[in-house]
């Protein structure tokens, strides 16, 4: 079965679907996406990532393409048209194609949309939570605003490239005090020597990622000891347990950072009790 594509008011298949050479997508990287885990053909924790696409897009002065109801549809049509169980769905809005110039176009170009899904197989990333995975460590070299989930990637694609070439999973970003922010696509999280769980708080330095809050309800929920608050690289070496959060990865046990070993060098029982309490957290539609 080929994959079908959501482009501008059609659904095409995945090899025909394109937009205009001058879609500012394309020229600048001007535009903002989303990425909402598909479990069991639902979409997960829908309205966060709605909510915070509407601060991307607000942020950055893009209209929206579509009224919230309609979006809904094409992403309900796009994965299933895919026929997607497990996996996410991927929307992006650009400001629209326009003659190329920096500036703003002029009124009247409309803002373009792409949705696309994917299958996943629930057991690779079951796997990588059983083993825990490696991260490496490299300058926050971003812009002043990760908070905006916007399309100018680079500084977090050669992070990821260099983690894979290091054969970490990850990288974590550290800002000039020494803090992590977050992962190249991942949020960073640490339970502290003390036992404290913490992560970053989400200002501007950091994307408010949708599977941080809802995990952040699951250690309300548990009664857990909690902070948000900048860590240390220091303090994460030393922590008792680390892990990273997304749509796609839930919580994964990062069990080295920088080739150290965190805690025992084994998942840790906290990072694995969210990760089991995330699904009947998390909400469903
Ligand atoms: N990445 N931080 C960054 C820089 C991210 O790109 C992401 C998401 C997150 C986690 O956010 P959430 O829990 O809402 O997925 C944190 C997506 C999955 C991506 O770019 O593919």
């Amino acid at each position: 079965m080929s994959r079908v594509a959501y482009v501008n008011g059609r659904y095409l298949p995945l090899a025909q679907a394109g937009v205009s050479i001058l879609d500012r997508a394309f020229v600048f990287g001007d535009g903002v996406y989303e990425v909402c885990l598909v479990r069991g053909g639902a979409l997960i924790d829908e309205l966060r990532h709605f909510a915070r696409l509407k601060t991307s897009l607000a942020a950055l002065r893009i209209a929206a393409p579509v009224g919230e109801a309609a979006l809904k549809r094409i992403l309900r049509e796009v994965v299933a048209r895919n026929r997607v169980s497990d996996g996410l769905v991927y929307l992006q809005i650009s400001r629209g194609a326009a003659r190329r110039d920096h500036g703003f176009p002029p009124p009247g170009v409309a803002p373009g949309l792409v949705v696309t899904a994917k299958s996943l197989d629930p057991r690779l990333g079951e796997a990588n939570a059983e083993r825990g995975v490696a991260v490496i460590t490299l300058p926050d070299e971003r812009w002043a605003h990760p908070h905006i989930k916007s399309l100018q990637l680079l500084p977090n694609v050669l992070a990821k490239q260099a983690a894979r070439e290091a054969g970490a999973f990850e990288a974590w970003l550290v800002d000039r005090d020494g803090f992590v922010t977050e992962g190249s696509s991942t949020n960073a999280w640490i339970v502290a020597a003390d036992g404290v769980l913490a992560t970053r708080q989400a200002d501007q330095s950091i994307l408010r990622g949708v599977t941080r809050a809802t995990l952040i309800d699951v250690a309300a929920a548990a009664g857990l000891r909690f902070e948000e608050r900048p860590f240390t690289l220091e303090e994460a070496y030393a922590a008792r347990e680390a892990f990273l959060s997304s749509a796609t990865t839930i919580a994964t046990p990062v069990v080295a950072i920088d080739g150290r070993p965190i805690g025992d060098g084994r998942p840790g029982p906290t990072t694995m009790a969210l990760r089991r309490k995330f699904a009947a957290a998390a909400a469903r539609s």
